[in-house]
């Protein structure tokens, strides 16, 4: 695997600011409480498997397990002896303990006025019907059922009901193409699809149903659709093979005996972008997942489900909204806020409005967001009465200290403990974290693993790097949500997480442990790249490229972005044969390209800056110098040129790079 030096420039900015580091100690009212809870990390450490036997006691198991874990490098099995259902945890145990007035979702729409608001006992009946609908309609246990919806009710009650059923959903996040839903479609051979005629976007409809029709032109195989009507957009429809959601849902029964499922039975798969461009369908299982991310939700957040509103400010096509908005706090019978848009409609103090109208008590977003608003202005959030927050958390790449700084002051009012959870698609929840009250923070530090979780920063040969030194994070302990597998590609999986440092899960980000050995996380360190929080591979960004007629090679790389984190920079030569002669020509197949990437893998992929250039910087052997464009990309001085074929190459294109911004 291409290691790549993305943490070095970060490094730097990094030690300086290491010496400067401000350091947030528990306040002291809490203190009392954080020395009876401190504890928590020696009695994980002492026993991981059984204080993970304990979290998962707190679950509903139709067979209580008596079996842990067997652990069989790199392959886990945990509480497998056990039996249970994801979605009678999630829903009917609150129901049957009094708790089903409830609420389980206040639920935004983007426009104005559209809300909704779902108990648990509503909860319990959409999900029954959906459950018995999706009987009717032919998915039983282990059918593999895909999901492309946008984020209102139904897509969750989607979600609960394969996993009542045992039929593992694969979500895709509605904003990728027709391309990547076939692609990720085929691979897990679906033959049933749920989504919605489309859902609101930036204030207006934007269609879904459209780009499912598309994608199964491709997939012969899948012969039902199951659409909700949400914008009422005309959709085109394919009798036989398509059901209106409030036809065949809305009739059925309301009473649905839930079956119990092993431990080990597959919950879902969600697929994630990996070093090539194929991506990968990472397999979850039902009860080590769902005893990971109910534990991580509660002690994490230090949520009380009585009095708490949980936000989670993500989508349910991204794992985050998966383990923080399904599964962690319905397991948890906590109440949430759903809001479907983006934080701009309805203007830009939306989410405080939210945040107001709600009493939400803790907001869980990426950073990505959080520098978004700080540009916005401290007037927004001062203008509204945040007082009922009380924990805040960041998620999705690294936060940048000026930005955890701007959240603790004018979102968190400095009474906000502010937790950075580091973790991936693969590890299921979280694994490295303050816990609030209890740990100290550090504006920009993921600070210490969860309790139960082994983690270490180790050096290029795998050996414990000492404080003050960087390396790669690892993970040297099974944990109950990590990954089973990807999904059909069992050599992939040991390949890709556990050959490089042997007998550790190697996570692909770079990591360094500061003088007290507090971990702070520097991104990744393989050709994946982080956008808004978004992972999407360089590879799969240089196939859509490559894929326009016109383009002979292309080469991607992550640049550094104030906003989006990383933003993508393409290098692309085109073919003999194509002419660009001048520059309006130039503009206009720049335009073109970067629409390709979107219409290929999403618009999230949509490359910030796309520059065509006569040739490519290679080694001698032919390879392309990523390393380079790197550092022209972010106007680096460039480093070591010497194994070149042409260094002159590398300095025409930075020169070119400089010209077209000067033009911008
Ligand atoms: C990055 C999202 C620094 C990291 C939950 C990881 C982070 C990738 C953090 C996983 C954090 C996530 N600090 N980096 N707190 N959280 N990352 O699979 O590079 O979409 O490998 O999961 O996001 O992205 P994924």
């Amino acid at each position: 695997m291409a290691q790549q030096d993305a943490a070095g420039g970060q490094e730097q900015a990094l030690s300086a600011l290491l010496h400067e580091t401000r350091r947030f100690d528990p306040p002291p009212e809490l203190a009392a409480r954080a020395n009876a809870q401190a504890s928590i990390y020696e009695e994980a450490a002492a026993d991981p498997a059984g204080w993970w036997a304990e979290q998962a006691r707190r679950l509903d198991w139709e067979t209580p397990f008596t079996e842990v874990l067997d652990w069989n490098l790199p392959d886990a099995r945990w509480f497998y002896d056990g039996k249970l259902n994801a979605s009678v945890n999630c829903v009917d145990r609150h129901v049957a303990a009094g708790k089903g007035d409830k609420v389980a979702f206040h639920w935004v729409g983007e426009p104005e006025g559209d809300t909704r608001t779902i108990t648990y006992a509503d909860l319990l009946e959409m999900v029954c019907k959906a459950a018995n609908a999706l009987t009717d309609l032919g998915v039983s246990a282990g059918d593999r059922v895909a999901i492309y919806m946008p984020m209102i009710p139904e897509a969750v009650v989607a979600m609960l009901a394969c996993a009542r059923i045992g039929a593992p959903h694969s979500v895709v996040f509605g904003g990728f193409s027709a391309e990547a839903l076939s692609s990720r479609i085929l691979d897990a051979d679906c033959r049933t699809v749920i989504t919605a005629d489309g859902g609101y976007r930036r204030g207006a409809p934007s269609a879904l149903k459209p780009h499912v029709d598309e994608a199964l032109e491709q997939c012969p195989t899948v012969s039902t659709v199951l659409c909700v009507r949400r914008t009422g957009q005309e959709v085109e429809w394919t009798e036989g093979r398509d059901h209106w959601w409030h036809d065949v849902v809305d009739s059925a029964s309301s009473t649905h005996e839930a079956a119990a499922f092993d431990a080990e039975h597959p919950l879902y798969l969600m697929y994630t972008s990996g070093t090539t461009a194929k991506p990968k369908g990472i397999l979850h299982t039902t009860g080590g997942y769902l005893t990971h991310v109910a534990a991580t939700h509660r002690l994490i957040f230090d949520v009380k489900p009585d009095e708490d509103v949980f936000w989670t400010a993500a989508d349910i096509g991204w794992v985050t909204g998966h383990s923080y908005i399904v599964y962690g706090p319905l397991a948890n019978g906590t109440t949430s806020v759903m809001y479907e848009g983006t934080p701009t409609a309805g203007g830009r103090d939306r989410w405080w409005r939210i945040v107001e109208d709600y009493k939400v008590t803790i907001l869980y977003t990426a950073p990505t967001t959080i520098r978004t608003l700080m540009k916005w202005g401290e007037d927004l959030p001062a203008g509204h009465d945040l007082s009922s927050l009380r924990v805040l958390g960041s998620v999705g790449e690294p936060i940048n200290p000026e930005a955890w700084m701007w959240y603790r002051k004018n979102v968190g009012r400095t009474r906000c403990p502010i937790v950075d959870t580091w973790w991936q698609t693969e590890t299921g929840g979280i694994l490295i974290t303050p816990l609030p009250g209890i740990t100290s923070t550090k504006p920009g530090a993921a600070m210490r693993p969860f309790p139960g979780i082994s983690a270490d920063v180790v050096d290029n040969d795998g050996r414990p790097v000492g404080n003050g030194e960087g390396g790669y994070l690892v993970i040297t302990q099974p944990w109950p949500g990590m990954l089973r597998g990807i999904w059909g590609d069992h050599d992939r999986y040991v390949q890709t997480y556990w050959s490089r440092f042997p007998g550790m899960y190697f996570a692909g980000d770079g990591a360094k442990k500061d003088d007290d050995g507090d971990l702070w996380l520097l991104g990744r360190v393989d050709d994946v790249m982080n956008i808004s929080g978004h992972r999407i591979s360089t590879t799969e960004v240089e196939h859509a490229l490559v894929g326009h007629p016109s383009v002979a090679e292309a080469a991607v790389v992550g640049a550094s972005d104030e906003t989006t984190g990383q933003a993508i920079v393409a290098f692309v030569t085109v073919k003999g044969n194509v002419a660009v002669e001048d520059e309006s020509a130039t503009e206009a197949l720049v335009a073109e390209l970067r629409q390709t990437v979107a219409t290929t893998i999403g618009p999230i992929a949509r490359p910030r800056q796309i520059l065509l250039t006569p040739e490519l910087p290679k080694t001698r052997s032919g390879k392309i110098m990523r390393r380079l464009l790197r550092d022209v990309a972010e106007h680096r001085e460039l480093g070591d040129v010497t194994t070149l074929m042409d260094p002159t190459v590398v300095n025409m294109i930075g020169e070119k790079m400089r010209e077209g911004e000067d033009e911008t």
